[in-house]
C-alpha cells in the first residue's frame, strides 16, 4: 500500500496567510524583542513540541516515508525538538532499520547552502560583484553570440550566478530527456549524435564536457532578468571557489566544513550505505547516484543533527561574521508571490505571526530524498526536515509548515515573556531631580508598548502629538524594537511611532507600510527622539533606561509583575 502522507486533511484553509494587507502596526523587518533563550524545560515549549508530534504522528502514521525533524536555537546545543519515523519499506539489509538523528539522507539541493557557507566563509562576499570570467578560463575564452543564442558571459556576476539570475540555463547533460529511449514516440525528433550530451546519464560530466556543452546552451533569461532555478550555476561556483582557493571543494569541504563544525555525519560522497535512510526499490540507486563537480548543488549526505549544526552555525556566524551574514540573508529578488523571495540561494518565505517574519530557507530533492533548512533570523532558530520515500517535495513542505506554524508561535511568545521580565515596568528619575518616568509593558502586540512617559512633569505623548500636529494622543502608540546594537551591559532598541495617514489603504500606496521610512525622523540637537538605549545587570535584566533624546538615565522601580 502506497500511503504518501495524510497532512493535507489536517491543513485546512484556515492556514492561508493574507500577505497582502500591511499588518497594523506593522513593524520593521526583524526581531521584535531579543532572541529567546529557551529553556528546555518551558512550559510553553513542552506544549508546543507534544501538540507538534501529535501532529507529526497523526499525519505520518502509516506513512510511507521515513522522516527526521529536528528544532534548534542558538542558546542551547540540544534540540528544541526532535522527531523521527521509520516507514516500514526501508531496505534494512543495506541501510538503517531504524531512523534517528544520526541517520544519513541525501539533502539535494540543500547543497547549495553548504556550498555558499564555505564559499562565503572561504572567499567572502565582495567577491559576489565580480564576474565569473575573472575565475574561469572557459567562460574568459567563450565567445558569447546573439543575445538569444548566447549568455552574455562577459555580464554575469559571482552574484548573479549564487541568487539564481545569470539566466543560465538549469543543467547540462544530467537529467537530459535524450537518454529517455522512447522520446521519439512521443512526438519528439531523432536527435544528430552531436546533440546528445556524451555525459550526465548516469557517469557524470566532467569539467571539460561540462563546459564545452554549457556553453552551448540558450540562456533562460538575459542577466538579472528574473530569479530561474539553475544547477549549473552551483557547479561553476565550485569551480570558482577552487581557482580562489587553489584546492579541490571536496577537501575544503572537509577543512573548513566538516571538521570545524566537528559534523560526523556529513559526506561529500556516498558514505556507507549502513549509516543511510534507504527507501526500498530505488533507493539504493538514488542514493548512489554520482552528481560528479555538481556535488555543490546537490550530492551531499546529512543527518538531522549535522543539519542542526550547520543551521545553529549560520545563525551564530560561527563561521562567517556577522557583517557578512547579514549581508548575505537578504532577498536578492521577488518572486511573483508576494511571500516568497529569493536570496543566494536562499528561498525566503513570509510568514504571518501574525508579525510577518522572513524565514531564510533552502530546500532540496533528489531521487527518493527531500529536505529543508529553514532559518528564522528573528528569533535565532530553525529546523530541518529529512524525507527519504515516496511522498518528495510536497511531504517535506507539508512537515515544515507543520513545525513552523507550531514552532514560530510559540518561540515568539517566550521571545516576548522574556523581554517582559527583562524590561517591563516603571522607570523614574528621583523625584527630588526632576519629575520624569516611563512605563513599558508587553501586550499583543509585538515590542515593548510605552504606556506612560512624562519628562519633566510634561506628557510626552502629548508632545509627540504637538510635533505631529495632532490634535490629541489617541494616535500615539510608541513600540521599541531591539536594533542589535549591543555592548557588554547596554543594549538598544528603537521606538517606531507609526504615523497616522488618516486614511484606510485604498492601493499600493497608501496600503504601504511606510514605518521604516519614519525612523530617526525626529532629532532634538542630533539624538533621535526614538534612542532608547537600557542597561543591563548580571542576569541581562534592565536596571535603568536612557531615553536618549532627554539626556537622562530613568532607574528601573520594582515590580511585582516582574
Ligand atoms: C496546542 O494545541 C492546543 C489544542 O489544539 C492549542 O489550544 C494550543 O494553542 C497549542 N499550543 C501550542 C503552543 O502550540
Ligand atoms: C494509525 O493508523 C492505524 C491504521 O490505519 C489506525 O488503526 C490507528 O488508529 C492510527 N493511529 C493514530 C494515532 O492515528
Ligand atoms: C552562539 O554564540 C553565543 C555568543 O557568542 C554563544 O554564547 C553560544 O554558545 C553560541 N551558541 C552555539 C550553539 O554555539
Ligand atoms: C555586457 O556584455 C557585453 C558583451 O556581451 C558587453 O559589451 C557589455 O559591456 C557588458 N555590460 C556590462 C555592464 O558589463
Ligand atoms: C573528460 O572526459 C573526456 C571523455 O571521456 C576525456 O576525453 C577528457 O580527457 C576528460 N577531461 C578531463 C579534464 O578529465
Ligand atoms: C593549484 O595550482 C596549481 C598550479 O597553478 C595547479 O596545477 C593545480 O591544478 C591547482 N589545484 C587546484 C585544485 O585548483
Ligand atoms: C565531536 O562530536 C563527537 C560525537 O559526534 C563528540 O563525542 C565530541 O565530543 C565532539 N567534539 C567536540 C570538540 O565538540
Ligand atoms: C499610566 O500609568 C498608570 C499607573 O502607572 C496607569 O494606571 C495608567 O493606565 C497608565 N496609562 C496608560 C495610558 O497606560
Ligand atoms: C523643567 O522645566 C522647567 C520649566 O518648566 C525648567 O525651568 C527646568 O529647568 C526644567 N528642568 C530640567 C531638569 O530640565
Ligand atoms: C509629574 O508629572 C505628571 C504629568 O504632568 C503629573 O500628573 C504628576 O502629578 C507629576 N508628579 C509630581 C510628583 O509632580
Ligand atoms: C483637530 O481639531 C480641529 C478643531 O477641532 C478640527 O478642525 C480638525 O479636523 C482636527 N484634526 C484632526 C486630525 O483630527
Ligand atoms: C528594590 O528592591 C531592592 C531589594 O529587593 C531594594 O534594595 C531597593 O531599594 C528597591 N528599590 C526601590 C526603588 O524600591
Amino acid at each position: 500500500m502506497m500511503k504518501p502522507f495524510s497532512l493535507l486533511l489536517i491543513l485546512g484553509a484556515g492556514f492561508f496567510i493574507d500577505v497582502l494587507a500591511a499588518p497594523s502596526p506593522c513593524p520593521l523587518v526583524g526581531p521584535a524583542f531579543p532572541w529567546p533563550t529557551p529553556s528546555l524545560e518551558n512550559k510553553c515549549l513542552d506544549t508546543a513540541r507534544r501538540n507538534l508530534s501529535a501532529l507529526l504522528f497523526k499525519a505520518a502514521n502509516g506513512s510511507t516515508n521515513s522522516i527526521a525533524v529536528q528544532a534548534f536555537d542558538t542558546s542551547n546545543t540540544s534540540p528544541l525538538f526532535q522527531w523521527t519515523y521509520t516507514a516500514d519499506n526501508l531496505d534494512t539489509k543495506l541501510g538503517v532499520s531504524h531512523v534517528d538523528q544520526d541517520s544519513v539522507f541525501r539533502v539535494g539541493s540543500v547543497s547549495k547552502l553548504w556550498a555558499m557557507t564555505l564559499f562565503l566563509a572561504e572567499a567572502g562576499i565582495d567577491t559576489f560583484s565580480d564576474p565569473v570570467a575573472k575565475y574561469i578560463p572557459e567562460i574568459q575564452s567563450a565567445v558569447s553570440g546573439d543575445a538569444i543564442d548566447s549568455v552574455q558571459w562577459a555580464n554575469v556576476t559571482i552574484g548573479d550566478l549564487a541568487s539564481h539570475l545569470a539566466g543560465v540555463g538549469r543543467d547540462y547533460g544530467i537529467l537530459d530527456l535524450a537518454a529517455n529511449p522512447s522520446m521519439t514516440q512521443m512526438g519528439f525528433p531523432v536527435l544528430q549524435p552531436n546533440e546528445i550530451p556524451p555525459c550526465g546519464n548516469p557517469v557524470p560530466c566532467n569539467r571539460t564536457q561540462f563546459f564545452s556543452g554549457l556553453l552551448q546552451r540558450h540562456p533562460t533569461f538575459p542577466v538579472s532578468a528574473t530569479p530561474v532555478y539553475s544547477n549549473a550555476a552551483f557547479q561553476i561556483l565550485g569551480y570558482v571557489l577552487e581557482a580562489i582557493k587553489n584546492d579541490t571543494f571536496e577537501n575544503l569541504f572537509q577543512s573548513q566544513i566538516v571538521r570545524p563544525l566537528n559534523l560526523s555525519h556529513t559526506f561529500y560522497t556516498a558514505p556507507s550505505p549502513s549509516l543511510g535512510v534507504i527507501p526500498q526499490g530505488q533507493g539504493a540507486n538514488f542514493w548512489n547516484m554520482d552528481l560528479g563537480d555538481e556535488n555543490p548543488a546537490g550530492g551531499i549526505y546529512s543527518s538531522a543533527n549535522d543539519m542542526a549544526a550547520l543551521g545553529r552555525a549560520i545563525l551564530n556566524s560561527t563561521l562567517i561574521d556577522p557583517l557578512t551574514t547579514r549581508r548575505w540573508m537578504k532577498p536578492h529578488s521577488h518572486t511573483s508571490s508576494l511571500a516568497y523571495a529569493v536570496g543566494a540561494p536562499w528561498e525566503i518565505t513570509s510568514f504571518s505571526l501574525p508579525r510577518l517574519i522572513d524565514l531564510y530557507t533552502k530546500s532540496g530533492d533528489i531521487g527518493s530524498y527531500s529536505s529543508v533548512l529553514a532559518l528564522s533570523p528573528d528569533h535565532g532558530v530553525g529546523f530541518t526536515i529529512l524525507v527519504a520515500g515516496t511522498g518528495g517535495h510536497v511531504v517535506a513542505a507539508m512537515v515544515a509548515d507543520l513545525v513552523a506554524q507550531t514552532m514560530l508561535p510559540a518561540l515568539e511568545y517566550i521571545a516576548k515573556d522574556q523581554a517582559r521580565v527583562r524590561f517591563a515596568g516603571t522607570y523614574s528619575a528621583p523625584s527630588r531631580v526632576v519629575n520624569s518616568s516611563i512605563s513599558i509593558i508587553t501586550d499583543d502586540g509585538p515590542g515593548l508598548r510605552v504606556t506612560n512617559w512624562t519628562s519633566n512633569s510634561t506628557d510626552m505623548f502629548q508632545s509627540l502629538a504637538t510635533l505631529r500636529g495632532a490634535n490629541d494622543t489617541s494616535q500615539i502608540t510608541i513600540r521599541l524594537y531591539p536594533t542589535g546594537l549591543e555592548t557588554p551591559g547596554k543594549i538598544s532598541f528603537r521606538a517606531l511611532i507609526p504615523p497616522d495617514l488618516g486614511l484606510a489603504p485604498i492601493g499600493p500606496f497608501t496600503g504601504s507600510c511606510i514605518t521604516w521610512v519614519t525612523v530617526d525622523s525626529y532629532i532634538y540637537g542630533s539624538v533621535g527622539l526614538d534612542e532608547f538605549v537600557f542597561t543591563l545587570d548580571d542576569h541581562l535584566r534592565a536596571t535603568s533606561v536612557s531615553p536618549r533624546v532627554l539626556r537622562i538615565d530613568l532607574q528601573r522601580q520594582n515590580s511585582s509583575s516582574g
